[in-house]
């Protein structure tokens, strides 16, 4: 009898372990650091000792005085916004602040939405929507976190005017209907987030933004994906540094996964169902590493990979190459690249290692949010 039940027990025990989700093996670097931690709920700060890639650690986010506030009214009011809004939360509250949400909601925002400076948006656990004007806008400010939000259906607004850090009301611009916009921010990481059917693009790093990462995302549904460098006349993203990894763009993308000006970008470990246009392309000589991505092409139409603008002389001086990448399908990535290679060349807390591309499919498979139970792993 006692054996028996302990057989059961034992049966139940290697059940758990092989959940899904739950194998640290398959884990790519960055969910490897918390998702094998059961009691991640308790320490949901340690996320941010997670982050790599240009955004480097995340840790001026949290230690001494950090506030916890936890979102508990799904409404939106964008010039007056009450206590228990994601947007009080966002914009009203000095210093750092971790917000989390209390159960499943979908947030509609009336305006764009503001995001301060040392913001944490941790949705980790529960399945928040957000949808409507804007919609997440990071302006002048740095040390910020997205994670775990489904954000879709974002809609343009005309220029209008919003409760901005410091409770001081901000005026905005004509906002194009991008889920995430990044304005001159810095210090940016953006992970396990699931971005789809907006009216302008799914993600914008702008005007002199940098030292953002883009990581664990699902990309679907979409035309103008990600766009890396405000427009070709805006030098100053020059210097901006992005870095782009275990996303997983498609099915049903159509081109900018990403597309870049000026700055550099290390795209690596992405997997790519698929595109219509092109995958990775841009402009005014971007410095592009691609590496160890594993592309699928589309079964009919364009199977190159790249796309680049510009004159001859432009095309030769772009540094844009391919190192370990795996192409499906017929996919190809045109070698005529210019004067080769520019590497990422990052500091400690920046660097990781790439995998393998054979093992892209598993490392981005849990992409996009992630389905946590109440009392298991992440
Ligand atoms: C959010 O909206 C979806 C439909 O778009 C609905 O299925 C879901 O129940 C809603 N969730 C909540 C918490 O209201």
């Amino acid at each position: 009898m006692a054996t028996s039940w302990c057989f059961t027990l034992a049966i139940f025990v290697v059940i758990l372990l092989a959940s899904p989700n739950a194998s640290l093996a398959t884990m790519n670097v960055i969910d490897k650091c918390w998702r094998g931690n059961p009691r991640w709920r308790n320490q949901r700060q340690q996320l941010a000792t997670c982050s790599v890639g240009f955004s480097g650690k995340m840790t001026n986010n949290i230690g001494k005085g950090v506030i916890r506030y936890k979102v508990t009214d799904p409404s939106d009011d964008p010039l007056n916004p009450k206590p228990g809004t994601l947007r009080h939360g966002a914009t009203m509250i000095k210093g750092k602040v971790w917000i989390t949400f209390k159960r499943n909601m979908n947030i509609t925002l009336q305006r764009p939405l503001l995001i301060s400076s040392f913001t944490a948006i941790d949705g980790r656990g529960v399945n928040v929507h957000v949808t409507g004007a804007g919609c997440l806008l990071v302006y002048q400010a740095t040390d910020v976190i997205i994670h775990g939000l489904h954000i879709h259906h974002c809609k343009s607004q005309p220029p209008s005017s919003v409760m901005g850090p410091a409770s001081k009301v901000i005026p905005l611009g004509q906002m194009d209907g991008d889920a995430i916009r990044l304005v001159t921010a810095k210090k940016v990481w953006i992970d396990h987030n699931t971005l789809y059917d907006c009216q302008d693009g799914l993600l914008d790093v702008t005007r002199g933004s940098n030292d953002v990462t883009i990581s664990n995302n699902w990309f679907r549904n979409q035309d103008k994906v990600m766009l890396l460098g405000h427009d070709d006349g805006y030098l100053r993203d020059r210097n901006m540094k992005v870095t782009v990894i275990f996303n997983h763009f498609g099915p049903n993308c159509n081109q900018r996964m990403p597309r870049v000006r000026h700055g550099y970008a290390h795209v690596a470990n992405n997997f790519y169902q698929g595109w219509e246009q092109y995958a990775i392309g841009g402009s005014m000589r971007p410095s592009i590493k691609s590496e160890a991505n594993y592309f699928i092409a589309p079964k009919l139409g364009n199977k190159e990979v790249t796309w680049r603008q510009g004159n001859r002389q432009d095309k030769a001086s772009w540094k844009f190459y391919s190192v370990g990448d795996i192409f499906e399908n017929g996919a190809s990535f045109s070698s005529q690249t210019g004067v080769g290679g520019a590497k990422p060349f990052y500091n400690q807390e920046q660097n990781f290692k790439v995998a393998d591309a054979r093992s892209v499919s598993e490392l981005t498979r849990s992409s996009g949010v992630l389905k946590c139970s109440r009392t298991l792993r992440c």
